[in-house]
């Protein structure tokens, strides 16, 4: 573990200013392998442009002379109130940006006011991360093939106080990421998948035949472990097992949500997986209105994938989402300085989410209205 605790002290001249330069000072420090198995995204890795494009050719219709001199981004979702409308999305492996992982982020969120969806392929516990905050935590399911694995994952889930399930649904492969390929990204002996039992972590450990073609450790794993059979009737088995509410997550269209609702989702959670995924998907801000509009109030609505900028966020606000994911920067916070690190990429977010607001005139998150969008 020392390399990553190493690493995540040095100095780095990039200027913390924003997103941006967190990730431009995470580049610095991580391994390739580990920097590119983050950054990267499926195939020629178009999404990962068009998503940012989407939220940057959005204008806003801002008002003026409202008042703004008491302001508040606190939010209801799903019966919990955060401080401000965002999530840290579920990300896998986070040990490998520094040896805290999911605690730390975990920590980060909370005192930020953020809530935190848990991956399944966390490198700390579910237990861990649930001692180690008392913010909103939420964890983030895929089906296995052995249906048993993933019904004791929702169980374990449940007993140790996670309060919704986030059903992963535009992996029923893994998207082909060349880079991971390349690099044949595997996890270092010294970090592990403490969730899964012994059998399915090996997987992740790395392939042995040195002869064998390019290959990343997490392709084989999906291969063997993820069932690519999964459907609608998955959604029904899952609500059988649990009561926690569950959000459908990777949905681009209306009709899709509309399932998800009919099959008693709780709500959606707009995604194409960050571009990691299907390239060339649509982009979610572009993709979200016609779910908020599906959806018509009779669930949530979250929406992920390439926001960066608090008037992205106010954007997606205005769309009608309730919140937003953050993937990626939050990572790169971890891999700069550990809990404080991911700590600071979220709250810049927070005082520009608050700008924004300000400039646009809304006080509050129910001020934020679809006008403000031309
Ligand atoms: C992810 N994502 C993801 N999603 C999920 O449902 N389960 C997971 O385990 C992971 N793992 C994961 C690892 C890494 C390194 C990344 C970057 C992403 C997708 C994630 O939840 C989210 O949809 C996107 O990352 C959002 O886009 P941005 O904010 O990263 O652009
Ligand atoms: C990823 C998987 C683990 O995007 O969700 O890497």
């Amino acid at each position: 573990m020392d390399r990553y605790e190493q690493s995540s002290c040095m100095p780095s001249p990039t200027p913390l200013i924003n997103l941006h330069g967190f990730e431009a000072a995470a580049a610095d420090v991580l391994p390739r392998m580990v920097y590119d198995y983050y950054a990267g995204g499926a195939n020629d890795e178009l999404l990962l442009g068009s998503a940012r494009t989407a939220w940057n050719d959005l204008t806003l219709r801002y008002r003026v002379l409202r008042d703004v001199s008491e302001r508040s981004q606190r939010t209801e979702v799903l019966g919990h109130t955060l401080d401000w409308p965002v999530f840290v999305a579920p990300m896998a492996f986070q040990q490998l940006a520094h040896a805290d992982g999911e605690v730390a982020t975990a920590q980060a969120a909370e005192r930020t006011g953020a809530g935190m969806i848990l991956s399944t392929l966390s490198n700390r516990t579910i237990e861990a991360v649930r001692a180690g905050t008392t913010g909103p935590l939420w964890f983030q399911l895929y089906i296995y093939r052995d249906r048993g694995i993933t019904a004791e994952l929702v169980q374990r889930a449940q007993r140790a106080g996670c309060t919704a399930l986030v059903l992963t649904v535009d992996a029923p492969l893994l998207g082909r990421r060349e880079r991971d390929l390349l690099n044949g990204f595997h996890l270092p002996p010294d970090v592990s998948v403490p969730n899964l039992g012994v059998a399915l972590r090996a997987t992740l450990a790395g392939g042995t035949d040195a002869t064998a073609s390019p290959t990343s450790a997490l392709a084989e794993f999906f291969d063997r472990h993820w069932d690519p059979s999964i459907s609608w009737r998955d959604l029904a088995w899952l609500q059988s097992i649990t009561t926690l509410p569950i959000l459908v997550k990777g949905v681009v269209r209306g009709d899709d949500a509309l399932l998800a609702i009919e099959h008693g989702a709780a709500g959606v959670i707009v995604s194409n997986h960050g571009g990691r995924q299907l390239d060339t998907a649509i982009a979610t801000a572009r993709a979200l209105p016609e779910v908020v509009n599906a959806i018509d109030g009779r669930g949530a609505v979250l929406v992920d994938g390439g926001i960066r900028r608090g008037t992205d966020v106010l954007k997606a606000l205005a769309m009608g989402a309730q919140a937003v994911l953050l993937g990626r920067p939050v990572l790169w916070g971890l891999a700069v300085n550990g809990q404080h690190g991911a700590q600071q990429v979220l709250q810049l977010l927070k005082s520009e989410c608050d700008l924004a607001l300000a400039l646009a005139g809304c006080r509050t998150p129910t001020d934020v209205t679809r006008d403000l969008l031309g």
